[in-house]
């Protein structure tokens, strides 16, 4: 049994300066490349409406449960994931871990992610005023020069370092309360856009309308109910922040005045609903662009990279020089998204060394922390960037000098290996042993007065929450590693 009285931290490591600066943060964490590109194409890939609904009902019962439960086990201890996890538990001290190594993870490739929106924003600034490249053409361009890639990654991580390097409440939050407001500009606009084309309607049926994605003739056949169950989960995760220490790293700088339940609530509705409105913005004008240009609608590209930095290229290219306007609108709102994304995952990796000098009542060297940091994420990001995803020649495998074994379907390039480490099976695992040891180790009445406290929450809800953690969420997250596990190795068994 964990002692109630968990060591909360007494050291001043800096805080949001409001409620609202840690919801535009919070949201400005969930929303990233995640929602914008990862979101849509998912939804296609899964089926369209089905996924969207499965993905609803996700976000309800497990997401939010996982949310609050993050938020908590911060807020409560005040510390970042490896010591709240120290804090509260004896079995599953080492989970913390997890929440520092993860993140890391994530952030070898989605720096370079990041830094492909740099270099798209400066293709459309040229286009500007000269010819408007085509999304191919640049794509392989730039994933087949390595100093490219590098380049733009190293610009981003500099951003990244620039603003983690000046705090919580100095750099983070202010970060996002310009941000996240001119996103949401910037989201709308793409949007009336992306609907006033030709033939978009098509794209908002494959969205909305049940079983048209096989209708419409854009995918042959739909995944099976339960696969597309774990990879909605498995994208709720990754859209809420969920399961890399980021919420829990975010909690421990909150005010003990604010109110966990409303905060977790407000994160998960503007979340989803950038994620649906990324979708608007997106699939009708690439599936237009397509139809109006003559490919057949299976062969629009709507999955992987290529639907940012290709297809929806492709859309303002074909506009002209005004398309350039909006390409370089689109790709700075993708760009905003992923550094308000990555700043949570520098600060989730970071706050553990923080957190670990003040311990020993050293004074925190922040710039210090952060920038060692970030040097050795963008060491590794080297390697992904200049891999061009799998197109240079040292793919995992190659590198070794040997061939994949066949059935792995995560060898194509050190982005997907990267991703298959991280979103793909450290993640569930993640989640699954926390809400073991929040549902049944510690058990949920632990974090009552915290959940309590800044809210008029009531037992209906600490039931409500208590009643997911313990069975709703591991059952859940065995399931997607179950289904994560057949795809990686290729047992064949769905
Ligand atoms: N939620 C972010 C996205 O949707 C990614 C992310 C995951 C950020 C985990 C922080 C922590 O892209």
């Amino acid at each position: 049994m964990a002692n109630n009285n968990a060591p909360a931290n007494t050291n001043d490591r800096g805080s949001f300066g409001s409620n609202l600066g840690f919801l535009l943060s919070a949201v400005g964490s969930a929303v990233g490349l995640g929602n914008i590109w990862g979101f849509p194409f998912k939804m296609g890939k899964s089926g369209g409406f089905t996924f969207l609904l499965i993905y609803l009902l996700l976000a309800v019962f497990v997401g939010f449960i996982i949310m609050l439960g993050e938020l908590a086990l911060g807020r409560k201890t005040g510390f970042g994931p490896v010591n709240a996890y120290k804090a509260v538990s004896k079995r599953f001290k080492w989970v913390g871990w997890l929440a520092v190594i993860v993140p890391f993870l994530v952030m070898t490739f989605y720096s370079v992610l990041g830094g492909y929106c740099i270099y798209y924003i400066i293709i459309n600034v040229i286009g500007l005023f000269g010819k408007m490249p085509g999304g191919m053409d640049s794509f392989v361009h730039m994933i087949t020069t390595p100093w490219i890639s590098i380049g733009v990654m190293l610009i981003f991580m500099v951003i990244c370092w620039f603003i983690n390097r000046n705090g919580v409440g100095g750099g983070i939050e202010k970060f996002n309360e310009i941000g996240m407001p001119a996103l949401f500009v910037m989201l709308i606009i793409v949007i009336i856009r992306s609907l006033t084309m030709p033939n978009a309607i098509e794209g908002l049926k494959f969205m909305f309308v049940p079983g048209y994605a096989v209708k419409g003739g854009f995918i042959a056949e739909a995944p099976g109910v339960w696969t597309v169950l774990a990879t909605a989960t498995g994208q709720m995760f990754f859209s809420l922040s969920l399961a890399m220490g980021a919420m829990i790293t975010y909690g421990s700088y909150l005010s003990k005045k604010e109110s966990l339940p409303k905060n977790s609530v407000l994160i998960v509705i503007a979340d989803t609903l950038v994620a649906i409105l990324a979708g608007i913005a997106v699939i009708p004008a690439a599936v237009a662009n397509g139809i109006n240009n003559g490919v057949p609608v299976n062969e629009i590209a709507l999955g992987g990279p290529k639907l940012l930095f290709v297809t929806l290229q492709d859309v303002f290219t074909g506009m002209g020089t005004i398309g350039a306007i909006f390409g370089i609108i689109f790709f700075v709102l993708v760009l905003i998204a992923a550094i308000s994304s990555a700043i949570s995952l520098v600060e989730a990796v970071s706050v553990t060394f923080i957190d670990r000098a003040s311990a020993k009542g050293k004074e925190p060297s922040r710039v210090r922390t952060v920038t060692i940091v970030c040097a050795v994420i963008s060491l590794v990001a080297i390697l992904v960037a200049a891999d061009g995803l799998g197109s240079n020649g040292f793919a995992p495998w190659q590198f070794f000098g040997k061939a994949a074994p066949s059935g792995f379907d995560w060898d194509a390039d050190w982005l997907d290996f990267m991703d298959m480490l991280s979103e793909g099976v450290a993640m569930p695992l993640g989640a699954l042993f926390m809400a073991i040891m929040i549902g049944w180790e510690i058990k949920p009445r632990f974090f009552e007065d915290e959940i309590k406290t800044g809210s008029n929450a009531g037992s209906g809800l600490m039931g409500f929450w208590g009643f997911c953690m313990k069975f709703i969420v591991p059952i859940a997250m065995v399931w997607v590693l179950i289904v994560q596990l057949n795809g990686f190795f290729g047992f064949g068994w769905f």
